[in-house]
């Protein structure tokens, strides 16, 4: 594993955390992949119960790295970005989330393949995918809508309002909000209550909640993904990625 994420397990709960804090966790491919393997990894051991999924201290997540958007523009929906969607998709455990500071893009569209999310005062939800000439992904077209609202969720992904904390959590989106320093504790009691339920009750009580939407979800991934990268290489994407880079 890089040390760009971490995993530690400990009483039945996997932590993973983003660990790039001076890109503000932007994710990598190298980033993709070692969370794939860490949600396959959390899958794959029985002593995992829950994975606990969490950021920096100043930052859940700023998105996919926009350096690797223009430098190494993901092809094909085997690319490390989108095995990792389809991996927490279709991830079987329970998924706990504690958010600090801005959670952008796919550090946005992530949280939404998540049970239970826990947000401090200061955390911010934006998914400006439009504004950088892009499409939302991660399903977040279809998952988004589901919880809040096709008009809040056109205002999140068309307007590219942020929502902030308080608001995401009276949209449905976040479980909890809570003073910044107490977020990971929360989220940490969470999970480990979560982690001594009967496992297989709890197994096939998050397989029910999502079976409704999970061909469909899995199908927009697809979908998403295949306008999205097409969007990626055209001239407006690269514009407004390349003047986030530009901009000092
Ligand atoms: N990809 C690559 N680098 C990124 C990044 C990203 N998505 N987000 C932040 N960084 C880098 C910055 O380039 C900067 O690097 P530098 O110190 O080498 O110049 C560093 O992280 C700090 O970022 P900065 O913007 O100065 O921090 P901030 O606290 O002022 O703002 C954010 C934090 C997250 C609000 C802001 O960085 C941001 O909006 N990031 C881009 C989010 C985005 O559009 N993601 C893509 C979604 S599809």
């Amino acid at each position: 594993m890089t040390d760009v994420v971490l995993t530690s397990v400990a009483e039945g709960v996997a932590t993973v955390t983003l660990n790039r804090p001076a890109k503000k966790n932007a994710l990598t491919t190298a980033m993709y992949t070692a969370l794939a393997d860490a949600l396959d990894a959390a899958e794959a051991d029985a002593d995992v119960r829950v994975v606990l999924l969490r950021g920096h201290e100043t930052v859940f997540c700023a998105g996919n790295d926009i350096g690797d958007f223009l430098d190494r523009p993901q092809s094909g929906t085997d690319a490390p970005g989108f095995r990792f969607l389809r991996t927490i998709a279709r991830f079987p455990k329970p998924l706990v989330a504690a958010v600090r500071g801005p959670a952008v893009g796919v550090g946005a569209t992530m949280l939404l393949h998540c049970d239970l999310v826990y947000a401090g005062e200061g955390a911010t939800l934006l998914f400006p995918f439009v504004d950088l000439g892009l499409v939302p992904e991660a399903g977040s077209s279809l998952l988004l809508p589901q919880v809040v609202g096709h008009q809040r969720a056109a205002a999140a992904l068309m307007l590219g309002d942020p929502l902030r904390a308080a608001a995401a959590a009276e949209a449905g989106l976040v479980n909890a909000v809570l003073p910044d320093a107490e977020v990971l504790d929360v989220a940490r009691a969470q999970a480990a209550r979560l982690a001594a339920k009967p496992a297989t009750a709890l197994l096939e009580t998050k397989r029910l909640l999502r079976s409704g939407t999970q061909a469909a979800l899995l199908d927009r991934i697809e979908d998403e993904g295949a306008v999205f990268t097409r969007l990626l290489g055209e001239p407006e994407a690269r514009a407004a990625l390349g003047s986030f880079l530009a901009r000092r």
